[in-house]
């Protein structure tokens, strides 16, 4: 404040010689009346009378002085507004400021105690947008709005609590668009326990912010990608406070906590002449405080699956409730377990919000191995984190009781290490050994392929000295003068596609960054397993979705590019193409083509929409699927195994044809992502074949069994998880065949096809579907085999056998499992911790 002071003397003087209303400022002798500005030297905010809305009240405001929105920041009569046109602002001569009505009937004043303004002061309007009252003897601030801020934070604005004035600094709601009086929200700082910002609604928490990480609040991952902002976070023993500056001054943003209890954040775009919103909260149905109730945790991430879990070792409280999808109730230790010193120990649960730190104890002094100590030392301690994500996580959180409001990011967020008893422990354990045992045999197989290929390869080379190679591998001299010379030996011997067209372009990520508007959450088109997905738009106007893969990636960036210029050379009228990929820093993205139409699961599994996929589209959807996966399976050289494929992953274009994304995901994502990492199975439970769900086992007829779901669900228009409460031990799969043997098949058609339908074509589809997913993968056909069975009516079909319908865990609650037979054990690992 002291440059301040001084340039407000400054203007004092100017204000003197001149004699009439300065431009920003208001002393002694001087009103301000209804009509008249209050105008920062900068000319940003304005201060003066104004109405909200079509209300007839006046109240005294601050405004963007160049905004030619009327955009309110502060309303100091908030809940005495003024009549008619009577108000007048003034400074008494205690040096308070007044608002008179009529001249005399006091409206609205500063608070100030009388020992502190019984000098004269004058009033000025800050470029900030701080209405500051300065005392003009001791030129020391006696009063300021930001002090007492109504809806809406500023830049500079210090949100928090003065622990020696007691002053809180929060932001409430207006009631109304047209009435500024406090409503029922308010976002504060609330140092109970360990200091958290936390969004109210009627009194009671309503989203929160989390509690402060190093970097950002530990609820709003994509904080740290908050390129405009610097934030400064105090907590010492005069204050708790966190502040926002932004880095571009020219920048006007502001954030407003709604009157329906949303916190928005937009910025001001002279172009367009309007608020453009970037962030909100809160977002998703995990954001809201205890959707899940104790103990869960909110995974809003596998669409068309029950987002709460119980966190390990807990089962729901009330399991009917949870069978019916409300998860309020929360979850409950397993009974007759011991957690205290009876061989105990902690489950990472990966990526969360971590759990309410109300009731939390922190210990920043202790590193993440002693907070595990002390949380085992203590049998009430219920879980442990780290308290800090900078310097690779330090201090040390511990909670006793109820974990309050955990749920799962899609990217960055804490781990946190949940007490469990002995039997849990063996159990994720075993799921750990279990998945370490696939992946020794997987990467054994790894070894002999690139052996039998280097084999054949170095034989190759004996031959072409007395003839040419004739495999299919490309002529030799094609891959010993090119850019794969670099690539791994089976990437050498597998290349086909186009020559002298092999680079697929790599993007800047700056080029990128500017195309999705800085990865903007406006932009955000979904959220997978293996990142979140932008759309852009380059300079010269393509449309294009960007991949960002998440961070856990293992893979170098040579072998990525690798992978990318391999997969980018598959092309298929039933592929997504990829356009390019940005390797930067520690960031791994591909570019793909932009498809306007969404994916198949926003047609078949939406009532309203539904409808517009007639039988004959449905089976051509259902066919070029089928073409698709054949490309990939046989067509190609690569022979990829998609491992993945469901509704969501068949985008459509213009004309609905439809379009498999995310093929290749497991090479481009490094082999370590899918096999290596014990705790990553790739795949969406409903969708995976029983040997690939139960033993990582998977090969072309895993997709086959995809295809299978995916197949009869196009004819049924429902998800296979769809039939779950009719029938617990069931699912689509297990109805369709259940119906197959009695004869009724035709109930599983969709009847919003209406006459479109030609049933015996339909009842063709089910047994080829019923064919993809029988139990054991020898049986069921390969994708040419169904491309023909499709395409041609005259090929007899074989009786299927029974399906592997259910894949449902006995195991209930955790992460496990959900109660519908959803997994997430990527989200589970084990921690080293022994009971004592
Ligand atoms: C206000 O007016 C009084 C007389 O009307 C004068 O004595 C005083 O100096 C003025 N104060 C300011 C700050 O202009
Ligand atoms: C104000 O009144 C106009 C016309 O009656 C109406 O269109 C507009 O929505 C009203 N604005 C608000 C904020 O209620
Ligand atoms: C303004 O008018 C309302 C009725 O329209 C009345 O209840 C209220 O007292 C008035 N306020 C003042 C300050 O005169
Ligand atoms: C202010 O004056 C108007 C008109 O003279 C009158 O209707 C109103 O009641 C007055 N308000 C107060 C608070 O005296
Ligand atoms: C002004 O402050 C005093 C002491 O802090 C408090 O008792 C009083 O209610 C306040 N008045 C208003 C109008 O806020
Ligand atoms: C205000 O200041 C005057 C002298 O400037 C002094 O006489 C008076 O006692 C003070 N009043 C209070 C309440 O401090
Ligand atoms: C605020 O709370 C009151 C009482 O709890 C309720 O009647 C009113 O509808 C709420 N307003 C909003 C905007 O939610
Ligand atoms: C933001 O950064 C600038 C320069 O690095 C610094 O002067 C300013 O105080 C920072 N603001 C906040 C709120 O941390
Ligand atoms: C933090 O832990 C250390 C080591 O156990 C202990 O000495 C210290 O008192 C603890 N600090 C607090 C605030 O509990």
């Amino acid at each position: 404040m002291n440059t301040e002071k001084g340039s407000v003397y400054a203007l004092l003087l100017l204000f003197l010689l001149q004699g009439t209303i300065g431009l920003d400022i208001l002393s002694q002798n001087n009103t301000i009346r209804d009509g008249n500005l209050l105008v920062s030297s900068g000319k940003r905010f304005a201060l003066g009378f104004f109405s909200p809305g079509n209300s007839s009240h006046r109240y005294v405001g601050i405004w963007y002085y160049q905004v030619s929105e009327q955009t309110i920041v502060w309303v100091a009569n908030r809940e005495r507004p003024i009549n008619g046109t009577s108000g007048a602002l003034s400074i008494d001569s205690d040096g308070k400021l007044v608002l008179h009505e009529n001249g005399s009937f006091l409206v609205w004043s500063t608070n100030v105690s009388s020992a502190l303004s019984n000098y004269s002061t004058t009033a000025r309007l800050m470029d900030s947008g701080n209405l500051v009252l300065v005392q003009d003897f001791s030129e020391r601030v006696i009063w300021q709005s930001f002090d007492y801020p109504t809806d809406t934070m500023l830049p500079f604005l210090k949100l928090g609590l003065n622990r020696k004035t007691g002053l809180n600094r929060f932001l409430t709601s207006w009631k109304s668009p047209e009435d500024p009086t406090p409503g029922n929200c308010s976002y504060r700082i609330d140092p109970t326990g360990y200091t958290q910002l936390l969004l109210y609604k009627d009194g009671d928490p309503y989203w929160r912010a989390g509690s402060w990480t190093g970097d950002r609040w530990s609820g709003i991952p994509e904080m740290t990608h908050a390129f405009i902002f610097n934030v400064s976070f105090v907590n010492d023993p005069d204050e708790v406070s966190i502040m926002y500056g932004v880095l571009d001054a020219s920048i006007i943003t502001r954030m407003v906590v709604s009157e329906s209890g949303s916190l928005r954040r937009s910025t001001w775009h002279d172009r367009d002449q309007r608020w453009i919103e970037f962030w909100f909260a809160p977002r998703d149905q995990c954001d809201y405080y205890g959707k899940c109730g104790p103990n869960s945790n909110c995974n809003p991430y596998d669409t068309g699956q029950f987002e709460c879990t119980c966190l390990p070792g807990f089962e729901p409280k009330s399991p009917t409730d949870w069978d019916l999808r409300d998860g309020s109730a929360g979850c409950v230790r397993r009974g007759g377990v011991s957690v205290c010193r009876s061989g105990e120990g902690f489950v990472k649960v990966a990526r969360v919000k971590v759990p309410d730190t109300t009731k939390a104890r922190a210990n920043m002094s202790l590193n993440l191995k002693e907070c595990k100590e002390e949380c085992l030392r203590d049998c009430s301690c219920t879980a442990y984190a780290s308290a800090s994500e900078s310097l690779g996580g330090s201090g040390c959180l511990m909670w006793h009781g109820d974990l309050l409001d955990t749920r799962t990011f899609g990217h960055s967020g804490q781990d946190l290490y949940v007490r469990v008893d002995a039997i849990e422990l063996a159990r994720y354990r075993k799921t750990r050994s279990l998945n370490q045992k696939t992946s020794a045999a997987i990467i054994l197989v790894s070894i002999l392929t690139a052996l039998l290929l280097a084999g054949s390869f170095s034989y190759c080379l004996v031959i072409k000295k007395r003839k040419d190679c004739r495999s299919h591998n490309p002529p030799v001299s094609d891959i010993t003068n090119s850019t794969y010379l670099d690539g791994p030996q089976s990437v050498k011997d597998h290349v086909d596609g186009p020559r002298g067209n092999r680079d697929v372009p790599l993007y800047d990520l700056s080029t990128i960054a500017s195309a999705t508007n800085n990865f903007s959450v406006l932009n955000k088109l979904g959220q997978g397993g293996f990142g979140s997905v932008y759309k852009g738009i380059m300079d010269n106007g393509t449309e294009i979705a960007v991949k960002r893969l998440s961070k856990h990636s293992g893979q170098g960036a040579e072998e990525f590019k690798n992978e990318v210029r391999l997969i980018a050379k598959l092309q298929h009228r039933n592929l997504v193409r990829i356009l390019g990929c940005c390797v930067e820093e520690d960031e791994k993205m591909l570019i793909y083509e932009y498809l306007p139409n969404k994916s198949l699961d926003a047609f078949l599994f939406e009532k309203t929409r539904r409808s517009l996929l007639d039988w004959r589209k449905r089976f051509e959807i259902a066919s070029g699927l089928a073409r698709g996966l054949l490309y990939l399976h046989q067509d190609s050289r690569l022979r990829i195994i998609h491992r993945d494929l469901k509704a969501s992953n068949v985008l459509l274009d213009e004309a609905m044809n439809p379009k498999i994304s995310d093929f290749g995901m497991a090479r481009i994502c490094g082999a370590d992502q899918i096999q290596g990492n014990t705790n990553r199975v790739v795949g969406t439970y409903g969708y995976m074949s029983p040997e690939y769900a139960m033993e990582g086992i998977f090969s072309i007829k895993s997709d086959v069994y995809s295809f299978g779901v995916l197949l009869l669900e196009i004819i049924s228009g429902k998800r296979n998880s769809a039939y779950y409460h009719e029938n617990p031990s069931s699912n689509l799969v297990g109805h369709a065949w259940e119906l197959w043997k009695e004869g009724n098949c035709k109930d599983v058609i969709d009847e919003s096809m209406g006459d479109s339908c030609s049933k015996e074509e339909a009842l063709r589809c089910i047994q080829i579907g019923l064919l993809c997913v029988q139990e054991f993968a020898d049986d069921r056909p390969n994708m040419s085999a169904v491309v023909l069975m499709l395409a041609n009516n005259d090929v007899a079909l074989a009786f299927p056998k029974r399906p592997a319908y259910v894949f449902k865990s006995k195991y209930h609650g955790a992460n496990l499992s959900s109660s519908d037979g959803t997994t997430s054990v990527n989200d589970v690992t084990i921690s080293e911790v022994e009971g004592r």
